[in-house]
């Protein structure tokens, strides 16, 4: 094996060996380390309030995040007779939903792939089949929202504003899904962010159809968020379970040790009061056999 491997390797090790992350694990170098901090000259001149003028006046130009698309109410007989406002944020809010699904559905790919990759028994986690129904639901819900987008005169493919900030809001769970470091536990807790922005976009979706009056939609809704929340309850055992699991087992181990300890200690008191009592015989015998000899 290569140096530079092996150094790579005792690096890593010594990572899992130990979280040396925390202020105290030299208490020494850490007050050494606050008083270089505290010579230290600032960079830059001005202050936090300096900072916050210059953020302002980026808040102030800035343009928004894309355009909602543009619905244009027409008349019987074919006249424009302005915008139609209540659809356009209707169709800004399916895309976002559209977008999410999208994401949802890459997200539960990511997600089989781990499982698959550990093939872990474990009865509190999800099992594949499980993983794999929820992904065909999630696939589901983005056709819907496609088809519903299109039947409203809409296109599927346009990024709405709702849909930009959507995808950006995702990209922090996707990270923790795909990074193959993650534990199942640590991959559900992202998998519970997602399903918890789901649950509600889909309730708001819902409501929206039915303010607007789009009977259809928000029936297709409903179901949606029904299936929704099923999602939701399974991710939220599946981690509450496994979290119970893990805390417990280290307790149990805990116990086994103080067991082992107290077992070992047991042992090792016995043995020597057995060396005791045979060390008080042998020395009366040898006494004994000296007053015998004394006679
Ligand atoms: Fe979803
Ligand atoms: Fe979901």
């Amino acid at each position: 094996m290569e140096t530079h491997e092996m150094d790579v390797l005792s690096d890593s090790k010594q990572e899992i060996l130990g979280n040396r992350t925390g202020i105290m694990t030299n208490p020494e170098l850490s007050i050494e380390m606050i008083e270089g901090a505290k010579q230290t000259v600032p960079s830059s001149q001005g202050d936090a309030t300096e900072m916050a003028a210059v953020k302002a006046e980026y808040i102030e130009e800035a343009v928004p995040i894309g355009s909602s698309p543009v619905m244009v109410e027409v008349s019987e007989n074919g006249e424009s007779v302005g915008q139609f406002d209540g659809l356009a944020v209707l169709l800004d809010k399916l895309g976002e939903r559209l977008a999410f699904e999208r994401q949802g559905t890459r997200l539960y790919e990511a997600f089989l792939q781990k499982c698959e990759s550990l093939t872990l028994e474990d009865a509190s986690g999800p099992s594949v089949e499980e993983l794999r129904h929820i992904c065909e639901e999630e696939l589901e819900h983005f056709h819907l929202l496609q088809n519903a987008i299109t039947a409203l005169g809409g296109d599927a493919t346009v990024q709405t504003p709702s849909a930009d900030v959507a995808g950006v809001l995702s990209h922090g769970v996707m990270q923790v899904v795909s990074d193959p470091r993650t534990t199942i536990p640590q991959t559900l807790q992202a998998m519970l962010t997602a399903e918890l922005v789901d649950n509600d976009g889909w309730q708001m979706l819902q409501d929206l159809a039915a303010e607007l009056g789009q009977d259809d939609l928000e029936e297709q809704c409903r179901k949606a968020y029904e299936e929704e929340q099923e999602h939701l309850e399974k991710v939220r055992d599946w981690l509450t379970s496994m979290t119970m699991d893990e805390a417990s087992g280290s307790t149990e181990g805990l116990d086994a040790e103080i067991d082992a300890s107290e077992e070992e200690e047991d042992i090792r008191s016995a043995k020597a009061s057995t060396r005791s009592r045979k060390s008080k015989s042998s020395g009366s015998s040898k006494s004994k056999s000296k007053k015998k000899k004394k006679r």
